[in-house]
């Protein structure tokens, strides 16, 4: 801390895991504290918000630190920031797909093909799955697709429930 303290640095945006770790094994938090107590700095937390009581648990532990950013759990779960902000769970169906319709003509515009495409659906889903009940099966579905129109009609045959 001393050391990158010394760098003029506008804000500290702390993920508390080791390299080795990447993004396996659990965040130290007890580390995050001793960062807290010596930083000058803007602190911002990052690392397993993946629930609106991921946020709440770890908040409670840091009231000094006001900024927050998320990583996997937003990409799993586009009502994220919103759930934290109303310090309730916001999910809704039928905006999560208006948003996703919204995604796949965003990503449709600029992939030059159902190949490119399918390279970024795959990548998102492979966050967001988990989120739903059907998970597994809809995983295993709509990893092996090869085209945009395989990938909605395994999203249309699979009816989603949140988990
Ligand atoms: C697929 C993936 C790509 C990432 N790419 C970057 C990146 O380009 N730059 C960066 O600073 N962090 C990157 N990260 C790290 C995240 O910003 C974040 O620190 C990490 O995922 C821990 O937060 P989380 O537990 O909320 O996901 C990436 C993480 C993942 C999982």
């Amino acid at each position: 801390m001393p050391l990158i303290q010394r760098f003029p640095l506008r804000e500290l945006c702390v993920h508390p895991r080791t390299a080795k770790q990447m993004y396996e094994g659990t965040v130290d938090l007890d580390a995050f504290a001793r960062v807290c107590e010596q930083c000058t700095l803007p602190l911002t937390y990052n690392g397993d918000i993946r629930t609106l009581e991921d946020y709440q648990r770890i908040s409670a532990r840091f009231p000094t630190v006001k900024r927050w950013m998320l990583g996997r759990g937003i990409v799993a779960n586009p009502f994220l920031a919103e759930s934290i902000r109303a310090g309730k769970d916001t999910r809704d169906m039928a905006r999560f797909q208006q948003w996703h319709a919204d995604i796949l003509s965003r990503y449709a515009e600029n992939a030059p093909g159902d190949h490119a495409l399918l390279g970024h659906l795959k990548e998102l889903w492979s966050y967001l799955a988990p989120t739903f009940k059907q998970g597994d099966q809809l995983w295993s579905s709509l990893k092996i697709t090869r085209t945009r129109e395989e990938f909605e009609r395994v999203l249309r045959l699979i009816p989603l429930q949140w988990r």
